[in-house]
């Protein structure tokens, strides 16, 4: 039999979790819509009630676990509604009352209200910078570190290896956000990682209309507290949702490598600019994140944060854009932009814009960005 492992991203993608061929069956089942499942005598088997599973989600985590961890055995994927659940039930399933957690103190912004409901419930949260491996200096104690690399909205990149050993020697587990990059652009389990945790909303699915989120681990029993978590809470993806995701997962390595090559071409033209400061891309050759995301990334993101000096140029920019709405959110394949501030949560400048570069061609986007800084200095 020939190596799966050995396939490229493109190969491996378009066929991730797909069952057996059947005859007269399709490639990838449709959709099963079940709250029950029959069930005569004894529970028995895998599907008894649609809270605990689903055969749609089996294959869609069969997907995402051949995707972030190829050709490993013993590693386990759950789906769930959303990033946030995700996120919620590896730090609520393994915390307790008395333990420690570090987080990012730089990373998405539902972070702090997270933080507030861990303490609420007597878990100390320490929080340091992603950027300088600063997490290291606020160890000591912690039963889980929590890293967001490339962190969002700032794309600040950590050392991921460093940042595990350090945490395993003092016996913590270590999950990675790896929603910015997909597994197509880092595998934080062949890092080291126990975890990696992601919202499927963004570019892993790719456009803009699922919510999803989903948690690969290595540990059977670490995954066993992961599950129950998502039994208790209820915190499920629609059939529907898992089913387009795994669709929008067969174009996952079209979609990754279009939007990160077109995002070093915008970050390379925004560069040239002189009304753009702070530009960040981890992708460009001299960006602070550069050297590490190198080394444990395999491609950049499509996002790019850069600023604008006022509030009103920033949002003079984005009603400029033709090609790119402005909305929240990103990774999907039409371009979005957005000025963060407006939300309030993330410390950034009023004119700090989040761009999340899409699937148009790249001169067409380009010249849409180029024409309204033109526009907006007016
Ligand atoms: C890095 C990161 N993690 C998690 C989430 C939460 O994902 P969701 O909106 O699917 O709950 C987001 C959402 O923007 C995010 O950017």
């Amino acid at each position: 039999m020939s190596d799966s492992t050995k396939d490229g991203d493109g190969t491996r993608a378009v066929r991730a979790g797909l069952p057996e061929p059947v005859k007269n069956e399709p490639t990838l089942p449709g959709p099963v819509f079940a709250a029950h499942f029959h069930l005569p005598g004894e529970v028995a088997g895998p599907y008894s009630y649609g809270r605990d599973d689903n055969p749609t989600w089996t294959l869609l985590e069969r997907a995402i676990g051949e995707l972030e961890a190829p050709g490993r055995d013993g590693v386990e994927t759950l789906v769930f509604a959303s990033g946030m659940a995700a996120i919620s039930a590896v730090l609520f399933s393994q915390l307790r009352a008395g333990d420690t957690v570090v987080l990012p103190s730089d990373g998405y912004q539902v972070l702090p209200m997270v933080r507030a409901q861990l303490e609420a419930y007597g878990i100390e949260v320490r929080t340091a910078p992603t950027g300088g491996d600063a997490q290291l200096d606020v160890l000591d104690g912690a039963k889980l570190l929590w890293i967001e690399s490339p962190s969002n909205p700032g794309l600040d990149v950590c050392d991921i290896r460093r940042l595990v050993e350090a945490a395993h020697a003092r016996g913590a587990l270590v999950a990675v956000d790896n929603t910015l990059a997909t597994p197509l652009g880092q595998r934080p389990l062949e890092l080291g990682a126990d975890f990696s945790v992601a919202s499927g909303t963004k570019q892993l699915t790719g456009h803009g209309d699922v919510l999803l989120g989903y948690v690969t681990g290595r540990d059977a029993e670490v995954m066993a507290a992961v599950r129950r978590w998502r039994k208790i809470v209820g915190a499920i993806s629609g059939p529907m949702e898992a089913w387009l995701a795994h669709r929008s997962i067969a174009t996952l390595q079209l979609r990754v490598d279009r939007q990160c090559a077109t995002a070093l071409v915008l970050a390379e033209a925004l560069r040239a600019r002189p009304e753009v400061s702070g530009l960040r891309y981890p992708g460009l050759p001299d960006d602070p994140s550069h050297k590490i995301a190198s080394q444990q990334m395999r491609r950049y993101g499509s996002v790019v944060s850069f600023t604008l000096p006022t509030r009103a140029r920033a949002e003079r920019f984005l009603e400029s854009l033709r090609l790119v709405e402005d909305a929240t959110s990103f990774g999907g394949v039409r371009s979005t932009a957005e000025r963060r501030r407006r939300w309030g949560g993330d410390a950034v400048p009023e004119g700090f814009i989040r761009f999340s570069v899409g699937a148009e061609d790249a001169e067409d986007l380009v010249a849409d960005v180029l024409r309204a800084l033109d526009e907006s200095a007016q």
